[in-house]
């Protein structure tokens, strides 16, 4: 028989590539989804047809256990969270509440399931964000955690909790101390997307200008495709751990804009104009991973590079608007 999985987040990027990645190894993949008319949902049934959707919110306990109870996971990969940190500062109960707390209420969903016989293995969607103020370069499973914004705070209440119900329960139940990975899929409101869309809207004449917060922080950035992979690793690997997942190398937010511009054939300095206002109220300034464990424990590797990575979103979003598509339409998801 198959094996199930049961994913949470399955609208967002890393969803979709999980999901795609576990259908192809012969798993039966049923994601969660909230809302009553959610359109990021139906989205996603057009692009992913073998989902199964089952209806749930992190924000309510009962949801999660009817749906591990109908669902009978093999394993649980919970993705789901609000993960845009500028919206933690506006939103910051909501960001405890679904980000730290609904890691409660799901590893509660497999605890009660798992007492009545079943066997769920966990995956929790850490983040390099946990390492924010960073003690040490690169930053590995053994960095200390000082989180720079309520999301940051919410994951490592998440992690810990993980930790916890691994020593506790003896659950399988690991997390993934996730880099930031990119792709076509990105939400637009992130630093990559943004600057791949706006160089696109400027090279067919759509924009003029392309309007940017920060840009010295350093962020170790890698292809989503990839770190999927590594979430399915970690719960085939004979112990419950947890890994640093990233690229070893780290680039400036100007390094990717640069990089973005120069894909398309452009100048950056024309058109990137400072705003103060997208600046944050505190940043995290360098992250770089140290992935060693990952590679040597589960033989994982990324395999594509930050410059491939940058001329792969451009040209996508290129496509995309040349062929009249709108980045912000739930149909438009390249
Ligand atoms: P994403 O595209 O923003 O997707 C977030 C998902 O969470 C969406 O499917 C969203 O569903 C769901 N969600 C939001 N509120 C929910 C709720 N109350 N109940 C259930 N689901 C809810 O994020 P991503 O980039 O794929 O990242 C996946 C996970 O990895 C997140 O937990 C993120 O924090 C973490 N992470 C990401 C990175 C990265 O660089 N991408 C790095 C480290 C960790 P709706 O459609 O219903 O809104
Ligand atoms: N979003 C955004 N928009 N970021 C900007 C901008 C802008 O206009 N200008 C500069 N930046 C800088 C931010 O200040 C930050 O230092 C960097 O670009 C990256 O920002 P994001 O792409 O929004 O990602 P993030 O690093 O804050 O968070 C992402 O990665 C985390 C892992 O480290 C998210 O995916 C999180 O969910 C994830 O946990």
């Amino acid at each position: 028989m198959a094996r199930r999985a049961l994913i949470t987040g399955i609208t967002g990027q890393d969803g979709s590539y999980l999901a795609e990645h576990l259908l192809a190894s012969g798993y039966e993949v049923w994601g969660l989804a909230r809302g009553q008319a959610n359109p990021r949902v139906s989205r996603m049934r057009k692009l992913l047809a073998d989902v199964q959707v089952v209806r749930g919110d992190l924000l309510d306990q009962g949801s999660l256990i009817s749906a591990v109870e109908k669902v009978q996971p093999d394993e649980v990969y919970n993705l789901g969270a609000i993960s845009f940190v500028p919206m933690s500062w506006e939103q910051a109960e909501l960001t405890a509440e679904v980000t730290g707390m609904g890691v409660l209420r799901m590893l509660e969903a497999i605890r009660v399931c798992s007492s009545r016989g079943a066997s769920i293995r966990f995956y929790q969607a850490s983040s390099s964000e946990m390492f924010g103020q960073v003690s040490e370069t690169p930053q590995n499973e053994r960095t200390s955690f000082h989180p720079r914004s309520p999301y940051g705070v919410a994951k490592a209440y998440g992690h810990f909790l993980t930790q916890n119900y691994r020593e506790s329960y003896g659950m399988f139940a690991v997390s993934g101390i996730l880099f930031n990975h990119e792709s076509p899929r990105r939400g637009a409101e992130f630093v990559t997307r943004k600057v791949s869309l706006g160089v696109a809207r400027i090279k067919l004449g759509l924009a003029s200008e392309l309007k940017l917060g920060n840009l010295e922080a350093r962020r170790d950035w890698g292809f989503a495709g990839d770190y999927v992979r590594a979430m399915h690793l970690m719960l085939q690997a004979d112990t419950p751990e947890d890994y640093v997942i990233g690229t070893g190398r780290t680039h400036s937010v100007r390094e990717l804009v640069e990089a973005a511009f120069v894909a398309a054939g452009l100048d950056w300095e024309q058109y990137v104009v400072g705003d103060q206002s997208l600046h944050r109220p505190a940043e995290v300034d360098l992250l770089c991973a140290d992935p060693k464990k990952a590679r040597t424990q589960l033989g994982w590797e990324p395999t594509v590079a930050f410059e491939e990575l940058v001329a792969m979103m451009v040209e996508s979003d290129l496509r995309l608007l040349t062929d009249g598509g709108d980045p912000d339409q739930d149909s438009s998801w390249p």
